[in-house]
């Protein structure tokens, strides 16, 4: 393939006519990377069994991880479901276009690359007014799993995209940078009460506000309803060692033990008392607000990773809200290249 066209769209008012050149090359059978709230997805027109193969080779991605099916509102939802249960009713008409993907039972006729060959399907109304308009457009159900080189960190940018899917791509929507830049919340709502697969943008607190207790899963579960949850996830090429919320006398012994081993370190970090600590190469402070963390990690990792550092030393945040997303997307990114 030659390389990927990118196309800039304004947020405000995105062009129409660029966005219908995007639905060719998905009729087509192409892909076409678009933006989301969360981060940017990898599109292909979830009815094209061809199509959807193509996004797994495009991604490196393992065939048992399946896929989220982005449709434009909720009256789209019974072309891809057999049946909706009331409690994921309630919470779409709640929570889209946003970022949470709901599991139900699919329907018989949807590829089985999209499902993984599970008797569930994934699928979200992404709020982002370039890909409504695209979904809109385009009528059908566009697959979408993150647009980056499946276990790299996920992209939250078009730049990122670009850097890991150049030449393997159709084409590229570029809406600048994603507004929460972590996932969307997975929730199986095929059973009572609902099983969380994957914490993301929308918190377990906003969810239960609206129908009352989800679970979470233990591991033989989550791999049965989840199997690609299994693999490597959101890992930079540096180790990722994870220390406590403004642990200073720990954060300082981690740079002398890494120095020593003469690794070249890179660090995030949020509290105060820790942005002056002199250590040996690059230091990404960012603003604590939870928001702006969430909204920069991936593009912190992926930055540490073009410096080559040996070793990423990231500060733990707080565990609620968003906070439980990104402790989740750390510890991840920590324990597959530990
Ligand atoms: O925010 C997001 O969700 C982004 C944007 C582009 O929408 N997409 C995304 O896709 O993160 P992906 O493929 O990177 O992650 C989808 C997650 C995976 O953990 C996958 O295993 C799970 O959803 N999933 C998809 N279909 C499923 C199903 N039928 N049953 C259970 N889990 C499913
Ligand atoms: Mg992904």
């Amino acid at each position: 393939m030659p390389t990927t066209k990118i196309i800039q769209l304004s947020l405000e008012h995105p062009d129409a006519d660029k966005i219908r050149c995007a639905v060719e090359v998905l009729h087509a059978g192409g892909l076409v990377a678009f933006p989301t709230e969360t981060v940017y997805g990898l599109g292909a027109d979830a009815m094209n069994a061809g199509a959807v193969q193509k996004v797994f080779e495009a991604k490196r991605r393992p065939s048992d991880n399946p896929l989220i099916v982005h449709v434009a509102s909720l009256e789209n939802v019974q072309q891809f479901t057999a049946s909706v249960s009331e409690k994921g009713l309630k919470l779409a008409r709640r929570f889209w276009p946003g970022p949470l993907t709901l599991v139900f039972q699919k329907k018989i006729n949807i590829p089985d690359g999209v499902t993984a060959g599970l008797e569930t399907v994934a699928l979200r109304v992404p709020d982002h007014p370039v890909t409504l308009e695209l979904l809109r457009q385009f009528k059908g159900g566009i697959v979408g799993p993150s647009a980056n080189v499946s276990g790299k960190p996920s992209p939250t940018s078009a730049e990122h995209v670009y850097n890991d899917l150049n030449g393997k791509i159709d084409l590229i929507l570029d809406a600048g940078s994603t507004t929460i830049g972590i996932e969307s919340t997975v929730l199986d709502v095929t059973i009572d009460p609902p099983v969380i697969l994957r914490i993301g943008g929308l918190s377990y607190e906003d969810i239960e506000k609206v129908i009352g207790d989800v679970r979470c899963t233990n591991e033989a579960e989550l791999l049965r309803r989840s199997p690609g949850t299994r693999h490597r996830h959101y890992a930079p090429n540096a180790q990722v060692i994870l220390f406590t919320k403004a642990d200073e006398k720990n954060y300082k012994l981690l740079i002398q033990q890494n120095k020593k081993l003469q690794k070249k370190i890179g660090s995030i970090t949020y509290s105060k008392s820790l942005a002056d600590i002199e250590q040996s190469s690059f230091h990404v402070v960012m603003k604590s607000s939870i928001e702006y963390v969430a909204r920069n990690l991936f593009k912190a990792l992926r930055e540490l990773d073009r410096q080559e550092v040996d070793v990423i030393l990231v500060e733990s945040v707080e565990e609620k809200g968003l906070g439980a997303a990104v402790m989740d997307r750390l510890r991840k990114a920590a324990f597959h290249n530990s």
